[in-house]
């Protein structure tokens, strides 16, 4: 186990993990080869980490275990009402080989803002950071060390409890599992095609639009799907005034022609860590940052006109992707090329990577 002290602002002890080594782990030829060409959410270490909850116990049973199939009784909640929560963040291989993930608080704490929303419990964060240390404290192997390769980690929890009735599950399961990640979008860094979806939306006021929810990646999918029939990458969203919301799994990211930069800004997108981390960049460049409302008609004149200069895409899998078209049923509007998105691009991974001054304190070591 990894000997992590009381937590000081929590007063928590950590946990005592119960660790099951997997005798069957890929070889380290196997494991290299793999390492080699990762895709992305392809393949899966060799453990998993799992915490159980219940309304009478609380969190136990912490546990590494070799990466395996999980049981559920097919009246599992989850499985009916879609109780279920999940975060995205990668670990980073350093030059001395160290391994670092990138503002993991700020995952803890969104991952207890899914929980509320969908009525599950709030993994304590300290207990959040822990699941991660202990999954690399076993699999720390298969963080890559190619170039923008990285260990993706998927934490998710999910209603357990078998009962049909609709209420807050009483058994719940909190997993972390990981996966070797190359680029997102095939191709590598390109400008990405975006489809408008007129006909469905993602997220509606007071829905659950800021969670981290897999029902909003569900309803993504069929407006995703369209998106692919023509011919686009991702699909972007709007809300009921048409608003831009965000796309399927990114945030988006306006730059104007006088520098100042805007991000659409409301309860129903995910509060993205990657976009927040690129705002705090272009701020310490000097840049105006604004968060509120931007119509699609604000996007395509601002287009039209020029003052808009640059928009792009941005989150954990996808790092920062200029967007080169938005199409509609019945446009095409060319999306202006700039270099903020890949110097920003460039100045972030060169953080994450340990390449430049970890200014604000954004890295955490997970493999000490
Ligand atoms: N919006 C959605 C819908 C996402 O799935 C993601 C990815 O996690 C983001 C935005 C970006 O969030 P982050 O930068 O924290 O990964
Ligand atoms: C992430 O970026 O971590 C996500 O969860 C988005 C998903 C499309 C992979």
């Amino acid at each position: 186990m990894t000997t992590i002290d009381t937590d000081p602002d929590t007063g928590l002890d950590p946990l005592e993990f119960a660790v099951t080594r997997n005798l069957t782990a890929k070889s380290n030829a196997d494991r290299d080869a793999i390492l080699a060409s990762p895709g992305f959410g392809q393949s899966f270490t060799d453990h998993m980490v799992d915490i159980c909850w219940s309304v009478r116990g609380g969190w136990h049973r912490p546990r590494v275990s070799p990466y395996g199939p999980i049981s559920l009784d097919p009246a599992a909640a989850v499985l009916h009402y879609g109780q279920e929560i999940f975060e995205g963040i990668k670990a980073y291989r350093h030059a001395d080989g160290s391994v670092h993930t990138f503002r993991p608080d700020q995952n803890g704490r969104r991952l207890q803002r899914s929980a509320r929303r969908l009525a599950l419990p709030e993994l304590p964060v300290p207990y959040f950071l822990q699941s991660l240390r202990e999954l690399i404290a076993v699999d720390g192997a298969w963080v890559p060390s190619g170039a923008d390769q990285s260990l993706y980690l998927r934490p998710f929890m999910f209603a357990k409890e078998a009962f049909l009735g609709v209420r807050p599950a009483h058994k719940v399961a909190y997993y972390l599992i990981a996966s070797p990640a190359g680029a997102y979008f095939k191709g590598g860094v390109k400008p990405v095609s975006i489809w408008l979806s007129e006909d469905y939306s993602r997220a509606g006021k007071g829905g659950t639009g800021a969670a981290k929810t897999g029902g909003n990646y569900a309803a993504s999918l069929l407006p995703q799907s369209e998106a692919y029939e023509n011919e686009c990458d991702q699909v972007v969203f709007l809300d009921q005034d048409r608003n831009v919301e965000e796309l399927g799994g990114m945030n988006v990211v306006f730059v104007y022609k006088d520098g100042t930069i805007v991000t659409p800004q409301s309860d129903s997108i995910l509060e993205g860590i990657t976009r927040d981390s690129l705002l705090q960049l272009a701020r310490d460049r000097g840049h105006h940052v604004e968060g509120r409302n931007v119509s699609l008609t604000e996007w395509r004149e601002g287009v039209a006109s020029g003052d808009i200069v640059e928009v792009f895409a941005c989150g954990t899998a996808a790092v920062v992707t200029p967007i080169g078209t938005l199409k509609g049923r019945d446009f095409i509007d060319e999306q202006p090329s700039g270099t903020l998105a890949l110097e920003l691009r460039e100045e972030l991974t060169n953080i994450q990577y340990g390449r430049a001054e970890d200014k604000h304190g954004w890295l955490y070591r997970l493999d000490a």
